[in-house]
C-alpha cells in the first residue's frame, strides 16, 4: 500500500477519531477533513471538496448531521464521482439500519462505480458517553420517545475496527456489514446497565414526541434536529431494527461486544463523572 493519506470525513467524530487512531498506529497517513480542519469539508459547501479529495488514496465517509436525511443521497453521489476523478481507490461509507434515507445513500455509493464497503450500523453505546445523551445520564434522568422496542447497540469501537480493517484489506471492498451488538436491549435496560456500573440511581422515562420536542426546544436544540431525532426514535425503534446481526463476526472473525462491558469501561474511564 502506498502512504497517500486516507481521507476521513468527520474525523473528529464518534467514529472517525477512533478510525484515525487505528490508521496511524498502523503507519498509515490520515488526512481528517470536516469544516474546522486545515483543509476544511462542509457538506453545505461543495466547492470546497476536490481540496479535500486531491492527492488521497481512500476515504472513510461520515455523513452530518445524519445520513438518514435526504441530501445525503445527492451529496454521497456527487462525493463518489468526485473521489473517482482525484484518483481514489475506495470508499467505506458509515450507513444507519431500517432507515430509508441512508439506504438511499447506500445505493447512490454502490452506482458510482467506486469500489464501496458499507458499515450499516444500529444505534451507538457511545450516544450515551460522548453523545447526546451524555448531560441526561448525568442529570439523573433520561427522557426519550423509545418505547420498549429492544434495540442491539453497537460499541463504536467496534465499528472502527470493521472500517479500519475494510481501508486496509481489499477483501473487504464489494462488502455490507450490518454491525449490531450481540444483544437487544431497550433504552430503560441500557440506562439500568449505566445506573448499575456508575453506582448512582439514573432513571429512565418514555415520554411522547411532544414532550420531547418542547424538552428540546427549551435547551436551544434547533426544530431541525429536533424533528430529525423524533423522526429517527420513530422510524428506527419500530421494531425493525430489533435483531442482532453478525456484521463484526463476518469482517473481523470475533464476536461484538457487549453493552454492559460497554457501561463497565466508560463508568471506570469517568465519562459520567459529577
Ligand atoms: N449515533 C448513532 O447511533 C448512529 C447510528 C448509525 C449511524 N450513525 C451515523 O453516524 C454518522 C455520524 O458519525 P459520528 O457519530 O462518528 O460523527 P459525530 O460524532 O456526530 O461527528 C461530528 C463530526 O462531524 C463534523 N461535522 C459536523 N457538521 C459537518 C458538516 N456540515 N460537514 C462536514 N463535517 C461536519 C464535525 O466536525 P466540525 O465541527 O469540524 O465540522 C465533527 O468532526 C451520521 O451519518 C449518522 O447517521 C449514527
Amino acid at each position: 500500500m502506498n502512504n497517500d493519506p486516507i481521507l476521513i470525513v468527520g474525523g473528529a467524530g464518534k467514529t472517525g477519531c477512533r478510525v484515525e487512531a487505528r490508521l496511524r498506529q498502523r503507519g498509515l497517513a490520515t488526512r481528517s477533513a470536516s469544516r474546522s480542519t486545515p483543509i476544511p469539508f462542509d457538506w453545505a459547501a461543495r466547492a470546497g471538496w476536490p481540496a479535500a479529495l486531491e492527492g488521497a488514496a481512500k476515504a472513510y465517509v461520515t455523513y452530518h448531521p445524519d445520513v438518514s436525511l435526504p441530501s445525503a443521497a445527492n451529496d454521497i453521489a456527487a462525493l463518489s464521482e468526485l473521489a473517482g476523478k482525484a484518483g481514489l481507490q475506495h470508499i467505506v461509507l458509515l450507513s444507519g439500519r431500517g432507515e430509508p434515507g441512508a439506504q438511499a445513500a447506500e445505493s447512490a455509493l454502490r452506482a458510482s462505480g467506486m469500489p464501496w464497503t458499507i458499515v450499516r450500523s444500529s444505534w451507538f453505546d457511545q450516544n450515551f458517553s460522548e453523545g447526546y445523551l451524555v448531560d441526561a445520564i448525568l442529570a439523573g434522568e433520561v427522557a426519550l420517545p423509545a418505547r420498549a422496542v429492544p434495540e442491539p447497540f453497537v460499541d463504536v469501537d467496534d465499528i472502527a475496527d470493521v472500517v479500519t480493517a475494510a481501508l486496509t484489506d481489499a477483501r473487504h471492498i464489494g462488502k455490507l456489514y450490518e454491525v449490531t451488538g450481540p444483544r437487544a436491549i431497550t433504552f430503560s435496560q441500557a440506562v439500568a446497565e449505566i445506573s448499575k456500573a456508575v453506582g448512582r440511581q439514573i432513571r429512565y422515562t418514555q415520554i411522547s414526541s411532544a414532550a420531547f420536542a418542547e424538552g428540546m426546544r427549551g435547551i436551544g436544540v434547533p426544530d431541525d434536529v429536533i424533528h430529525l431525532l423524533d423522526e429517527l426514535f420513530a422510524v428506527t425503534l419500530d421494531g425493525r431494527n430489533c435483531e442482532v446481526q453478525s456484521g463484526v463476526t463476518e469482517a473481523l472473525g470475533r464476536p461484538a461486544g457487549d453493552f454492559a462491558d460497554f457501561a463497565r469501561d466508560a463508568a471506570a474511564a469517568d465519562a459520567w463523572r459529577i
